[in-house]
């Protein structure tokens, strides 16, 4: 059975930066209260001409800059996000054509937060059953689109990013070794966006009733989140016959300081083998678990042989974990020329949708023939 290596890993973020004292210029809040309570200082705001899919196919170049695998090579792409660019097409198919993913599959997953853990889950399962070689997995978000500005309990919470990781199959041990994935859907009003699906689509009424917006109930999720970290976590880890002790970096959801060191003093661990971020992008949702993993490398926190879980929580309710060896990339051994493939990918798209313009012509024509 193949293993299922992380071998690329990127990140996307928008330039603007929103600090708690523009906040507090908002609605009636202040940098002391926001810091103490959730560990935020600052978050990163998408411009207009920035979406998820934007965000989205950033990540995932470079996701795949490090893997250095070609877009063409991947075979399959699954995007988690919770603000999506469109109910459909699928954001994994925008992202699919922007970076040239020209033979891969593609489809979009939705578990609010816990949407990357879940995504990642699914390709590791994907590699191990060998459906698939080369997967892409992405977290995007442009969350402040429906950030109520006005509603101090959520706008200073969330922020906009995006971040990807290229899983790859290996026979050599490693990679994701286990996972788990839980739901509660009794709890789903907890952490909501109401209108806009089927159930109450756009009209002025929904508008006017503010339901375009995120509600949540700050308190209940708190306490959601505080008991299924450490839960979800161990877990995951006796799986594969580990203790907490042995981790040497649990990667966790950035939604707040408190529910990460809840979860520290569960599982008896220190903070200094968590990974913290939140203080400069906010919670991210799905793309907070690939930005942190970015960053530890960076920071040199990860190192060949290490043992990371990554566990995360959300809306729905939905909740998982995944255990990682880090073997250390395997890269193949030429140097891919992304910018040229690119290149390439943009005028095979842009030919196909002129192609599809004159296929309409011409069967317009035949058919007015035909008449
Ligand atoms: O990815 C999952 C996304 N969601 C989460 O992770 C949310 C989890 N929940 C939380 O992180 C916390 O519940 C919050 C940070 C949202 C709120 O913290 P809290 O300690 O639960 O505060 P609270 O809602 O109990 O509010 C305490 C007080 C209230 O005033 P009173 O009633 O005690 O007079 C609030 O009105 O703080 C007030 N308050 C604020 N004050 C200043 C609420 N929001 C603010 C604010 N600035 N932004």
């Amino acid at each position: 059975m193949p293993y299922a290596h992380i071998t690329g890993w990127g990140m996307a973020v928008p330039e603007q930066v929103r600090t708690n004292d523009d906040l507090s210029k908002m609605v009636e809040t202040n940098d002391e209260w926001i810091r103490a309570r959730t560990g935020i200082r600052e978050r990163r705001i998408a411009s207009e001409d920035e979406s998820s899919a934007t965000l989205g196919a950033g990540a995932a170049l470079c996701a795949l800059e490090v893997a250095n695998l070609r877009a063409a090579d991947l075979d399959l792409i699954i995007v988690a996000s919770s603000s999506p660019e469109h109910i459909f097409p699928a954001t994994a198919s925008i992202i699919q054509d922007r970076i040239g993913a020209i033979n891969a599959g593609a489809f979009d997953i939705l578990a609010a937060c816990t949407g990357f853990i879940f995504a990642v889950n699914m390709a590791a399962q994907s590699i191990r059953s060998g459906a698939s070689k080369n997967v892409l997995v992405v977290g995007a978000e442009t969350l402040s689109r429906f950030v109520d500005w006005t509603d101090r309990n959520t706008c200073i919470l969330f922020g906009d990013g995006a971040g990807a990781f290229v899983l790859q199959a290996n026979e050599e041990r490693g990679g994701v070794l286990a996972e788990v994935m839980h739901s509660d859907g009794s709890g789903g009003d907890l952490l909501s966006l109401p209108a806009g699906g089927s159930k109450l689509p756009a009209s002025l009424a929904t508008v006017q009733s503010d339901l375009h917006f995120i509600k949540m109930d700050g308190k209940s999720v708190f306490r959601f989140a505080t008991r299924v970290m450490a839960r979800a976590t161990k877990e995951t880890l006796e799986k594969v016959g580990l203790e907490p002790e042995d981790i040497d970096l649990v990667i966790p959801h950035q939604a707040n300081t408190r529910i990460i060191e809840a979860a520290a003093r569960g599982l008896k661990l220190p903070m200094e083998k968590f990974m913290v971020n939140l203080d400069r992008y906010g919670n991210t949702s799905t793309a907070s678990v690939p930005i942190a993993t970015v960053e530890a490398f960076q920071n040199g926190r990860i190192n060949p042989g290490d043992t990371v879980v990554m566990v995360g929580f959300g809306g729905g309710l939905t909740w998982g974990a995944l255990v990682a060896e880090w073997t250390g990339p395997l890269p193949s051994e030429r140097k891919v020329r992304h910018g040229w493939f690119l290149f390439l990918a943009r005028i095979r798209s842009v030919l196909l949708r002129i192609l599809r313009i004159v296929e309409g012509l011409l069967w317009g024509r035949y058919r007015r023939k035909k008449k």
